[in-house]
């Protein structure tokens, strides 16, 4: 399937694709590979090759179109792009007229927690969007693995104010999100305390966590020891009324899921009359933003994003089925290059 002895000028010759696809919202039997017209770029868009890209807890939500309100951002009654995919990293293989920053020969990576449509072999996106170059020294696979997770965990830590030296708890700081937010949060200089299961422990160590939880031990929100500026839930699997006690008298309780009867929906503005301990729940925005400071942490070595499995194009479904399972550590990953012919 992913030859790269093709050249350039091969690859205008090439017409069709392979893509995984699918007509309806559903679960991992809407999806089959098929054979697709090969996009072409637009005057201000780039050709792109692409080598990797992620199944994540976004595109399980974009592929079942839930929650419901999703749609109205990916389409009503059905997905608006038959390919699913939201974060890439590969080649530019083409560049329309209006493209300045790029050229074709440079790797790069990106993300639109929207779609993408790039779980295929070629996709087409804007200049200006959230794509940038793969740093020097950073592979293909590093580069995509580091894209969703890191985007919402940026995003969700800047909702905090935190100094050096502040204190923050990651309960599912195996996931693609809480792993990236340990790296982050250790890049600031705050102290963090991962949560994990048995197997994860010396991981979360090697992530940099200054003290870790077993989960399947210990019962992180019985403990007394240390009171935190934020207890950042990354799996969603615990409460603001079960953290509270964690926390210091102005700290902050943020989820990355609605919480139990969708109350980290409406905790933020209770909460916030009342004053004292918070709940906040913050709504990522800007990929670009996001994928910008993220490049500067690849670069510098501050970030290296978990990879968890790789799966073949032809092995979608299970892909699927174990990103949903919600235990993988890290990042699962499709490799367009698996089936190199
Ligand atoms: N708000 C948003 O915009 C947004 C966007 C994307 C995702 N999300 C949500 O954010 C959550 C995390 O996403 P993700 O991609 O990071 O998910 P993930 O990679 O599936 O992470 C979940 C991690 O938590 C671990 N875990 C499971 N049960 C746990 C427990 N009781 N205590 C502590 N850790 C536990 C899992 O590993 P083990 O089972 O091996 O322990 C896994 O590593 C998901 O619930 C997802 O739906 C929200």
């Amino acid at each position: 399937m992913y030859d790269s002895k093709i050249d350039s000028s091969e690859i205008n010759c090439i017409v069709m694709m392979k893509a995984i696809t699918r007509k309806t919202y559903g679960g991992p039997n809407v999806l089959t590979l098929q054979s697709v017209p090969k996009p072409v770029p637009k005057a201000n868009e780039l050709l792109v090759r692409v080598r990797y890209t992620t199944v994540n807890r976004t595109d399980c939500g974009i592929l079942t179109g839930k929650p419901f309100l999703i749609r109205f951002f990916t389409g009503l009654p059905k997905p608006s792009s038959p390919i699913p995919g939201t974060d890439f990293s590969g080649e530019v293989v083409g560049v329309g007229e209006k493209v300045k920053r790029f050229s074709v020969g440079d790797r790069v990576w990106g993300l639109n927690d929207e779609g993408l449509a790039s779980h295929a072999e070629f996709m087409v996106i804007k200049e200006t969007k959230a794509v940038d170059l793969i740093p020097e020294g950073v592979s293909y696979d590093q580069a995509v693995a580091c894209a969703e997770g890191g985007h919402y965990a940026y995003n969700f830590i800047n909702k905090v104010a935190l100094s050096k030296g502040d204190k923050v708890l990651v309960n599912g700081a195996t996931g693609a999100i809480g792993s990236a937010a340990l790296q982050i949060l250790k890049s600031r200089g705050v102290f963090v305390t991962a949560v994990g299961n048995t197997k994860n422990m010396t991981l979360l160590k090697k992530l940099g966590a200054d003290k870790v939880y077993n989960y399947e031990k210990e019962d992180f929100t019985e403990l007394d020891e240390l009171q935190y500026n934020c207890v950042f839930d990354a799996v969603g699997k615990s409460s603001f009324k079960k953290c509270k006690r964690l926390l210091l008298p102005k700290g902050i309780y943020i989820s990355s899921e609605l919480g139990p009867n969708a109350e980290n929906l409406y905790l933020p503005i209770l909460t916030y009359i009342k004053g004292g301990k918070r709940v906040i729940f913050p709504i990522p925005k800007n990929c670009k933003e996001s994928i910008e400071y993220l490049n500067n942490l690849l670069e510098a070595k501050k970030y290296v994003p978990v990879i968890d499995r790789n799966y073949a194009p032809e092995e979608i479904k299970s892909a699927y089925e174990y990103v949903q399972s919600a235990q993988k550590t890290g990042n699962v990953l499709i490799d367009f290059t698996a089936s190199e012919s």
